[in-house]
């Protein structure tokens, strides 16, 4: 061990130096914290702006964020959000953290009482260039999969801003089991805020039937979309000059009329250049081997949504729910159109696979067969928004750019 690498030792187990280099003890005698699923969730605008959240296994006295910025340390509350489900208590904690400055690079911990945290690494956003990290289905019998293309993906974009999960994070929405091996598969949570998309998998309890998605809702404090009946499964936020609009394609009673509506008005007061849709289920419908009677088309999502894109100009659609790469290209009124929006069907980042499409007319690129798991990145600049899909082992299979001129 080197003297540096000594020092820094000591740093982090709380035994401080004096000026002449001899050990003393640490004069506020902090213990450890440990708290569990420590992680950034998106807020709506990412560059002024973070959401901590964080379990325990038992309840925090009174928890709070300290944010540290050169010599600056400010302290945030953080409240109590536990929560019961699959007969058990979820001891959690959420912070607000606004008016950061753009483009800075914090850290933050928790502390409790006299207890606290190390440090963890806090980025805000700035400019119009900024690269996504994009994961399909992650839902899983061995979460291992899930961790091994999530961290494959990680470390070879250590640049990535923020991550989405289009759906089907897992797959049995109740199981906190499964919740927790997710959690563990993406360690970098912790550093980069996470986008969720609510997928069916994160409807069903452990009967395997539709119920309030208690978890998932109380698990990702996303930005409000001042919906009562529906706060938390849909909202949008943005990045540079890209508006995000994240949908909900869950049969819940009113669900669709009251989005559409809110799509509309949501899109109508962005002013930003670039609009970007994420949804669960596919927009269109495959027919299936062994099922003649199934015919090629547009789903019921499609059906929905496709004409409200064709006309609030949504650049990019990225879908999910079928476990396969699909680059289906430019679609606008149900046709091939350069006007319409890219229509991608992101593929598989988990271990449930079904490989019974038969190929749509509209695709234009498909992964290689048999399938196996994928995960894509979104590079956004002034000009253009570029998406490319991965393997695990970082063999780009297929790109794609969205360009519009400048307004
Ligand atoms: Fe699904």
């Amino acid at each position: 061990m080197t003297r540096r690498e000594f020092l820094m030792a000591m740093l982090g187990s709380g035994l401080l130096l004096t000026a002449c280099g001899t050990e003393r003890e640490p004069v506020d005698n902090f213990s450890k914290l440990e708290v569990k699923n420590l992680r950034q969730i998106i807020t709506a605008d990412p560059s002024t702006s973070r959401t901590i959240m964080f379990q325990a296994d038992e309840p925090l006295s009174d928890p709070i964020i300290e944010l540290q910025l050169d010599d600056t340390i400010r302290s945030i509350k953080a409240v109590d959000c536990s929560f019961d489900d699959d007969e058990h208590t979820h001891h959690q904690y959420s912070a607000r953290i606004d008016n950061l400055k753009a483009g800075a690079a914090y850290k933050y911990r928790v502390v409790d009482g006299s207890a606290r945290t190390d440090w963890h690494a806090l980025k805000t956003a700035d400019g119009n260039s900024f690269k996504a990290l994009i994961f399909p289905d992650s839902q899983c019998a061995d979460y291992g999969v899930w961790a091994s293309v999530a961290m494959a993906a990680y470390e070879k974009n250590p640049d990535a801003e923020f991550f989405i999960n289009v759906g089907d994070i897992v797959d049995n929405g109740e199981d906190r089991t499964q919740w927790q091996a997710w959690f563990d598969g993406a360690p970098f949570i912790d550093r980069i805020p996470f986008v969720p998309v609510m997928g069916n998998h994160e409807t069903y309890n452990r009967q395997w039937e539709v119920r309030e998605p208690v978890a998932y809702l109380k698990l990702f404090d996303v930005p409000s979309n001042n919906i009562a009946a529906f706060e938390r499964y849909y909202y949008s936020f943005d990045r540079g000059d890209v508006h995000w609009i994240v949908l909900n394609t869950e049969p819940f009673a009113g669900l669709i009329d009251e989005q559409k509506s809110w799509l509309r008005a949501d899109v109508e007061a962005s002013d930003r250049k670039w609009r970007v849709v994420l949804l669960h289920r596919d927009v269109l419908q495959y027919r299936i081997i062994g099922r003649p009677e199934r015919q090629e088309g547009i789903s019921e999502s499609g059906q929905d949504f496709m004409p409200l894109f064709d006309e609030l100009g949504i650049d990019l659609v990225l879908s999910a729910h079928l476990h396969t790469y699909r680059n289906r290209g430019r679609i606008f009124n149900f046709e091939r159109s350069e006007h319409g929006a890219l229509y991608i069907l992101t593929g598989l980042a988990g271990d449930v696979r079904y490989p019974i499409w038969i190929d749509h007319e509209l695709d234009e690129y498909v992964a290689p067969q048999p399938e196996t798991d994928n995960y894509l990145t979104l590079e956004a600049s002034d000009d253009e928004l570029v998406v490319k899909c991965y393997l695990p082992d970082g063999r780009e299979i297929d790109r794609a750019v969205v360009t519009k001129p400048s307004e």
